[in-house]
């Protein structure tokens, strides 16, 4: 086995790493307490190695590996079948969301059609607006004194602004809130597409709306936008539609999570964000290096290649595991560890990835996270866990944590 050196393992040799990568498999609950510790030794030893899981994928858990594939989108696709969470609206499955699962040309005219919706300016316009829900979140929570963080704040709050930026009026915010939460809340399979089908015929209506009169709004703009001369069809914009909503509020409520988990197992550190708002902006963003949200999407080979010495045939599925990257010895010193004051790599984190498709919300995400937090601490300035609770993380597409049962002085 090949300890943190960053040479080629020996070619087919069944070492331990290889043995954990045949038998990884990101979307089982099993893993998520003890994801990265599995991810770090699969890494040192073979950063490039296939698993049997899932019907066959190959997992790539190195820095530099991960780099290459997410700036080489001509020999590996952001469309992949099967590695991400399942399908809930099964009608959307032959569909491709534009953007998120197209490359090169093509993905271009759409992020460039996009752009000016998620520039740091307008991220920095939402502010006033994630601070004033932040607030009328936690006034109704203070007095009880007692709540699940999860589902009572970190969850509340991301659905309504990424349903602002979309362009939905105040109720239909409320709607899409109330109805993203019972998708993900949702204990079946069955459940969660019955759900997801009275989600879908929402977009739909939104959608159709939009076609006949369009506002100047991210939903619009995504409904009228044309690449290669044509506009996407109903089923794409849904599929876009949820992939957006998902990025926007997934992403940002889990961060939040953990966010609000490490602090709680690190008083020195919560003492110091908490007498100095102005460290939360470099908090965030070694939150976002060491416990990125996205944790593992995926990618399929268009053409013949080869990756860290392991030859790939068009139509193999690659799974990037950003968080791993991030905690590569070749380029982060005890990158295992979070550190408010780690000195800048002058290799960048791949929290919010890499090459085209990197994290088109990422100044958003960046206001959004800041604000909730600086609000918590100031709101519930001794929120502590109930004395007998356990918290358990959650590892998927989406790294996150299950539950915050928090308490704190009533006033
Ligand atoms: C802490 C929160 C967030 C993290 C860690 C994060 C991370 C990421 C990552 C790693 C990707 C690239 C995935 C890949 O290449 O396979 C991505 C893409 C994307 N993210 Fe985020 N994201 C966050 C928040 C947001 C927010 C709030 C939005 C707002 C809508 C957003 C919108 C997007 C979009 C649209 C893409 C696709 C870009 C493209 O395909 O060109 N993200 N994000």
């Amino acid at each position: 086995m090949v300890l943190n050196t960053g040479d080629a393992p020996t070619p087919g040799a069944d070492t331990e790493p290889r043995a954990l990568a045949r038998g990884f498999n990101h979307l089982d609950p099993a893993i998520a307490e003890r994801a990265y510790e599995t991810l770090g030794t699969i890494r040192r030893g073979c950063p490039v190695a296939r698993s049997g899981e899932l019907e066959g994928f190959v997992l790539v858990t190195g820095y530099d590996e991960i780099r290459e594939v997410a700036q080489a989108p001509d020999r590996f696709s952001a469309y992949v079948d099967g590695l991400g969470a399942a399908a809930v609206v099964t009608e959307m499955r032959e569909a491709v969301a534009p953007m998120f699962e197209t490359d090169e040309e093509h993905h271009h005219q759409w992020r460039r059609a996009l752009m000016d919706f998620f520039t740091p300016a307008v991220a920095a316009a939402q502010e006033q607006y994630v601070r004033a829900i932040c607030r009328e979140t936690l006034q109704e929570l203070i007095p009880r004194g007692a709540a699940d963080l999860v589902c009572s704040y970190t969850q509340q709050v991301p659905p309504l602004v990424i349903g602002r930026v979309l362009g939905l009026a105040e109720l239909e915010r409320a709607w899409l809130s109330e109805h993203v939460r019972a998708l993900y809340d949702a204990e079946t399979l069955t459940e969660a597409q019955q759900v997801g089908r009275v989600y879908a015929d929402f977009l739909l209506g939104q959608i159709r709306e939009r076609r006949s009169h369009p506002a100047r709004d991210l939903l619009s703009c995504m409904v009228t936008a044309e690449a290669d001369g044509h506009a996407a069809g109903e089923d794409e914009l849904v599929k876009m539609t949820m992939l957006m909503v998902a990025a926007g509020h997934l992403t940002t409520a889990d961060s939040c999570a953990t966010a609000i988990l490490q602090l709680l197992d690190d008083s020195a550190l919560r003492e110091r964000v908490t007498g100095d708002a102005g460290l939360l902006a470099p908090f965030v963003e070694e939150l976002v290096r060491c416990e990125p949200a996205v944790a593992a999407t995926g990618r399929t080979v268009t053409a013949d290649t080869q990756l860290g010495g392991m030859p790939l045939s068009t139509g193999d599925r690659l799974l990037l595991a950003w968080g791993s990257a991030n905690r590569d010895e070749r380029h982060f010193a005890d990158g295992e560890v979070f550190r408010l004051d780690r000195e800048r790599s002058r290799a960048p984190h791949l929290g919010w990835g890499a090459g085209e498709h990197r994290c088109l919300g990422r100044h958003l995400a960046r206001v959004e996270l800041r604000v909730m937090l600086e609000e918590l601490l100031s709101a519930l300035p001794d929120f502590r866990l109930q004395p007998d609770a356990t918290v358990r993380r959650t590892f998927g597409v989406i790294r996150g944590v299950a539950a915050l049962p928090v308490r704190w002085s009533r006033r």
